[in-house]
């Protein structure tokens, strides 16, 4: 919640002048001293700051500060220049009105202070962006730059603005910054060529000689060392706490982000370092023939470099130092210069050439700065311009300063009177008339067009025949000495004639702010500002754009003959136009006020003070703002602030505020003419009754702080009993818990120790009982089974006496029937009846056992290998001799149910098994295959048509074989066909035949006793087949192909010879010339299952067979 506070609360001394009482110069006085010696520099007078330079930094110009100022009601806080700043800003963005922020004082009271400030408030709270931080940055930069080429150190302040800067922000809608416009006033330009003792020339001398890099200075043909230069004062050369290449840099980086070109900123140096040589330029007299003296240039040296650093020719210049052309109407008259005249002329060469410059430089920040937009701005204008100054010398430039001052000041009465006015015509109030001094009658006195003092040096400097200040000054003893602000010793007004404070060659003004004695000493020239056509059309001449752009009067095709207005004319005529300015525009007052000569914080000069005071009019501010109401309030602030001191508002009051503020006021008996009820607020006549209101409000604060402390302090000490009540109890209910809860355990385990006893008593007492009672049983059944023992042993004895008594009598029995019947049958038995008895028996068993056999036969296939036990060992020979019978002739009805092929096909496998079993490892797995012969059904199969016509017998045998090439061991593909006289191999593919050979010229077939289908067919050396020598085959169905080779062989040859079947791993071939060993050997499975061949040399070929798998 924001916390509501007032300008009333804390007070030191009193915020506001208008609250002070009794209203004195004393108790003003009195009243700033206070604040200031508490720190607190500002001080308000209605909606007007006093600002009293503190020359030191305060911590008041925080972040955090500017933040609680931020959007707080200006009698909200205590007075600070942010809060002007603030209103004047919101009322900028909120309530579209052009405003203007004011800030006099005299030099060194900290009116630029004051407008950076204003100014830095307003950037850091209106809106911000990439845009918009641009636009600030320039507006701010402009300062630097600005300060660089305008200020000085002066002996009353070290960064004394030497011109009137009033510079107008641009807004948008938002109130974002756009833009802005500088306008500069009458810069201090005799400076440039002479100081006052314990001044500086402008900053930027300075700063260009310590702070530019050697090369800048070499370029520029300058030196480091002050001494130099005649236009560089040297007493105050270095000043403490500014440190001229630092702000050289400063300067520059502001140039750069303002906007200046690099060309620019190297053109502006150009002509700094051009003023610094144009002084260095000093005359020598020459005596001409006519007793005149005619000035020369004394050392050509800097006036070369000068011309080469601005691109003049030495010539023209140094003619324009020794002559000056007058022209009139038709006629050119050139008269020569005396030295004293040529110094004149280099000094308001330069004078002019710094403050062309100047201007130019403000023309250009307008450019950079200016709004880039064309819709309707508002604008905020902050001017700080020179404060009201009285030497004790014055001259022209006081005279101007102080006639500025007098316009400001006629604004301020205007423009706060009609705000006091406006305001009470919003609220309802009734106007009373408010007794002031209007100082129009002085600015009259000063600018008015007939007899005006400007208007009077005007005509004067205008008019032809020997002008002098001296005539000016009589001028003025006719013209004004009438006018009862006006003062001079030969007026004809007599009263001054005795008065030697006023010497004859000065005239007084009695300024609204005091009396001013002006020297009239330099007016004439000074107002005339007169630089020789010659030397500007010298500089027009110039190979420099810039400075050729600042005198353009110089350019001979547009020779105006007309004298230029004078700087009296043009500074009036920009007074005027800021007048009109600030007068559309909101005031806002900043009086700045310096409280000491020393530059010194701490230090409080009533005298110097008081001096300000006066002459900014202060009392006569306050006075205004109090001649009708002191004190004005809105009503909801009032009651907020008041409620407490009226039972009936207080502590809250539920109707319209202001019907709250009467009822309070009734309550409070407060006289009526005391206050009056305006529309929005409540006006107070005199500040007794507020500090009575206040007064009231402090009391009842202490009552309501003890009421408030007193009920927090019961109300805290009720929580806390309240609160350690309940932990009482709940404390209690615990103890109380844990307490029964430990009763209960001690007392439960004392039960069960009890317990356990009593049941242990009652289990012993138990157990021997129950002991007592099995040992009873036990001795019980022991008795029992002795009793039973002894009684069953004793009918055992008596029962086995009994058996062995029968059997004894069954024994003698059979003895005695044996030997009865042997007795009676003896005579019957013959002599061989037991051999007899013995073959029958025999027969008996025999018999037995072949209707056993018979019925026990197995089946009749020949491979079942069942057959009936034997009954009786002594038959065993019989039993197997029987068993092979029977498979024998089994075995022959087997084979009686053979057809004829059936019969051949078995032939050849029994020959097969002749040939090969256990012979070769391969025979075994083809004893299960049938021998099919056509493999290929040859006769059938359309393709092999050609191949079997060329074959004349039966086919017995077609099948594709392996054709190992004697050469490297692959083989090919062939048919092989077996006829009754030959054997055929032809090519798989067209069936074209290959080879043929007869069987008579094969002598032998050689085969592995491996695994493997490989063949050789060995031939009859010299026979017609043998030409390549021998074949090594290979086939699938070897097995089969070999028995019927055999076959063949055997029946085909006329002389019965067999063909020779040799079965080896290792076997002789002829492949045509060579005899070639071929070998089987068993390698690892590596082609798969397949037998590889390959021929090793011309001697060997080796056949690597696969381990046979199991
Ligand atoms: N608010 C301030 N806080 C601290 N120092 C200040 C303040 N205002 C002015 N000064 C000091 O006073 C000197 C002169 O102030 P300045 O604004 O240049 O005076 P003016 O513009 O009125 O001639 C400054 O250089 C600064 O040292
Ligand atoms: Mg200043």
């Amino acid at each position: 919640m924001e916390v509501k506070t007032s300008l009333l609360d804390n007070m030191i001394g009193v915020g506001d002048m208008v609250l002070l009482e009794p209203l004195s110069e004393d108790s003003f006085l009195e009243n700033l001293k206070k604040r200031f010696d508490h720190n607190e520099i500002y001080t308000y007078i209605g909606s007007v700051v006093i600002s009293m330079n503190p020359y030191r930094s305060l911590p008041i110009y925080s972040p955090e500060k500017v933040e609680e100022y931020r959007n707080r009601n200006f009698y909200e806080l205590s007075p600070h220049i942010y809060a002007l700043a603030d209103e004047a800003y919101r009322s900028l963005r909120d309530q579209d009105k052009d405003q203007c922020i004011l800030i006099t004082g005299e030099s060194g009271a900290g009116k630029t202070e004051a407008s950076k400030l204003v100014m830095s408030y307003v950037a850091a709270v209106c809106g911000k962006g990439q845009e918009v931080n641009k636009v600030k940055e320039q507006l701010l930069q402009s300062n630097p730059v600005l300060e660089a080429f305008g200020n000085a150190k002066t002996v009353r302040n070290d960064n004394s603005s030497r011109f009137g800067k009033y510079m107008d922000i641009e807004f948008d809608f938002k109130g974002d910054p756009l833009g802005g416009v500088i306008s500069n006033y009458l810069l201090e330009k005799s400076r440039v060529v002479k100081q006052p003792r314990g001044e500086r020339n402008f900053h930027i001398f300075y700063q260009l000689l310590s702070g530019a890099s050697d090369d800048t200075l070499k370029k520029l043909k300058l030196y480091r060392d002050f001494s130099k230069y005649n236009y560089l004062s040297l007493d105050s050369a270095v000043v403490n706490g500014l440190d001229d290449a630092t702000s050289f840099r400063t300067v520059k980086n502001a140039m750069q982000i303002v906007g200046f070109m690099e060309d620019e900123i190297r053109s502006v140096l150009e002509l700094v370092a051009a003023v610094l040589k144009l002084g260095n330029i000093e005359f020598k007299p020459e005596s001409r023939c006519n007793d005149t003296d005619e000035s020369r240039v004394r050392d050509k040296n800097d006036l070369k470099e000068m011309c080469e650093l601005l691109g003049i020719e030495q010539t023209v210049l140094e003619r324009a130092f020794s002559y000056r052309t007058v022209e009139a109407k038709l006629e050119k008259v050139s008269t020569t210069l005396n030295v004293a005249q040529a110094y004149y002329a280099r000094d308001a060469l330069a004078k002019n050439l710094y403050s062309r410059l100047f201007s130019w430089l403000v023309t250009r920040i307008n450019e950079s700065i200016k709004a880039q937009t064309k819709s309707r701005h508002k604008v905020m204008g902050v001017l700080d311009i020179y404060g009201f100054e009285i030497f004790e010398d014055n001259s022209f430039e006081q005279f101007i300063i102080n006639y500025c001052n007098e316009k400001l000041q006629q604004i301020f009465i205007e423009l706060t009177l009609r705000e006091e006015q406006e305001e009470y015509i919003r609220e309802g109030i009734e106007w009373t008339n408010i007794e002031y001094f209007n100082n129009a009658v002085i600015c009259d006195l000063i600018e008015n067009n007939q007899n005006g003092i400007m208007a009077m040096l005007d005509e004067e400097c205008l008019r032809p025949g020997t002008v002098t200040d001296e005539t000016f000054l009589d001028k003025l003893n006719t013209v004004c000495a009438e006018h009862q602000h006006f003062e001079s010793r030969l007026s004809k007004n007599s009263k001054f004639l005795n008065d030697h404070s006023l010497p004859h060659s000065c005239f007084r003004i009695q300024h609204y702010a005091g009396k001013v004695l002006y020297c009239v000493e330099g007016f004439v020239d000074k107002n005339n500002d007169l630089l020789y056509r010659d030397l500007s059309q010298a500089m027009f001449k110039a190979n420099h754009s810039l400075i050729k752009e600042l005198f353009p009067e110089g350019n001979p095709s547009k020779v105006n003959l007309k004298r230029p207005p004078t700087a009296g004319y043009q500074f009036k005529s920009s007074v005027g136009t800021l007048m009109k300015n600030l007068q559309t525009k909101n005031p806002n007052y900043i009086r700045c006020i310096k409280p000491n000569d020393k530059k010194a914080a701490h230090i409080f000069t009533p005298s110097l003070v008081c001096h300000q005071v006066r002459y900014l009019g202060l009392m006569e501010n306050v006075r205004v703002r109090r001649a009708g109401y002191a004190f004005r309030q809105p009503y909801g602030p009032c009651l907020e602030r008041y409620k407490m001191l009226c039972k009936r508002t207080w502590p809250h009051w539920r109707g319209p505020a202001r019907e709250g503020v009467e009822v309070l006021m009734a309550d409070l008996q407060v006289p009526t003419e005391e206050f009056s009820y305006g529309r929005s607020k409540i006006f107070i006549r005199n500040p007794r009754t507020l500090f009575f209101l206040e007064e009231r409000r402090r009391q009842c604060l202490q009552d309501l702080a003890t009421l408030i402390q007193k009920i927090y302090r019961g109300w805290k000490c009720r929580t806390h009993f309240l609160l350690m009540k309940k932990s009482q109890v709940v404390v209690a209910a615990w103890y109380r818990r844990y307490a029964q809860q430990k009763k209960y355990q001690r007392i439960k385990s004392a039960t069960t120790v009890v317990q356990s006893y009593a049941r242990g008593w009652q289990a012993r007492k138990l157990l021997r009982e129950l002991k007592h009672q099995k040992r009873c049983e036990e001795a019980v059944t022991t008795i029992a089974a002795y009793w039973h023992g002894t009684q069953a042993r004793r009918e055992l004895r008596k029962l086995k006496e009994e058996a062995r008594r029968k059997h004894a009598v069954a024994v003698i029995w059979a003895c005695w029937q044996g030997l009865k019947v042997r007795r009676e049958y003896r005579k019957f038995f013959r002599a061989n009846a037991g051999k007899k008895i013995y073959n029958f028996t025999i027969q008996r068993i025999m018999q037995k056992y072949f209707l056993g056999v018979k019925r026990g036969l197995p089946c009749m296939s020949p491979v079942d290998k069942n057959w009936p036990a034997r009954p009786y060992r002594f038959l065993d020979a019989a039993h197997a001799q029987l068993r092979s019978i029977f498979h024998l002739w089994r075995c022959k009805k087997y084979r009686s149910q053979f057809s004829e092929e059936r019969k051949a096909v078995y032939q050849e496998k029994l020959e097969a098994s002749e040939l090969f079993k256990d012979k070769k490892s391969l025979y075994p797995s083809s004893v299960s295959q049938p021998f099919k012969g056509d493999y290929l059904e040859i006769s059938k199969n359309p393709k092999y048509q050609k191949l079997s016509n060329c074959v004349e017998e039966k086919v017995l045998l077609a099948d594709v074989v392996n054709k190992i090439n004697r050469a490297n061991g692959k083989g090919t593909s062939r048919i092989l066909l077996l006829t009754k006289k030959n054997v055929v191999l032809a090519d798989q593919k067209t069936g074209q035949v290959k080879a043929s050979v007869a069987l008579p010229d094969l002598i032998s077939v050689s085969v592995s006793t491996q695994n493997d289908g490989f063949f050789a067919l060995k031939l009859k050396e010299g026979s017609a087949s043998a030409v390549k020598g021998d074949f090594l085959l290979s086939s699938e169905h070897l097995i089969e192909t070999i028995t019927k080779l055999h076959h063949i062989g055997s029946t085909a040859s006329d002389d019965g010879e067999q063909l020779d079947i040799n079965i080896s791993d290792e076997f002789l071939v002829q492949f045509k010339q060579d005899k070639v060993c071929v070998k089987f050997i068993q390698a690892a499975t590596k082609n798969g299952n397949s037998a590889s061949c390959k021929r090793k040399n011309n001697r060997l070929l080796e056949v690597s067979v696969p381990a046979a798998t199991a």
